[in-house]
């Protein structure tokens, strides 16, 4: 059964964006980790069977800082575990889902990951994660 990874929230500072989750609702960060790769600094925050992802942009041309410049800091995207990112490209390419990328990559936390474009989930940027060191 699939299920959400996690929530990815774009925001402009880290730390103050991470204040109401620690300070308000008493959650933990899990661990914060630089994520070269999307030029962003991330903490994770386990919440139930899942995660929030906050993404603070560490380069002005990342694409967590171009969502900020375009909409403000909010909801970025969705992140679905999967057992097999390539397998899962290979099916949504012949479902004709438009991808961003056609290759599994390094995501956070050890994982393989790779995005779909938002044209092809209703305007919903869908992450695909799978869990290499599970
Ligand atoms: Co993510």
């Amino acid at each position: 059964m699939r299920r959400i990874d996690h929530i990815g929230i774009a925001v402009e500072d880290l730390e103050a964006a991470l204040a109401p989750y620690v300070d308000g609702l008493g959650m933990v960060v899990d661990h914060v980790e630089e994520v070269p790769t999307e030029r962003v600094r991330i903490a994770m925050l386990p919440i139930g069977d899942t995660k929030l992802e906050l993404l603070e942009p560490k380069d002005p041309e990342s694409a967590i800082a171009k969502f900020i410049e375009r909409r403000g800091p909010g909801i970025h995207h969705i992140a679905i575990a999967v057992e097999d990112v390539a397998g899962s490209i290979e099916s949504l390419k012949a479902a004709g889902v438009r991808l961003i990328d056609e290759e599994p990559r390094p995501g956070a936390g050890g994982t393989l990951v790779a995005f779909a474009h938002p044209k092809g989930f209703n305007g919903v940027l869908v992450e695909l994660d799978e869990a290499v060191d599970r």
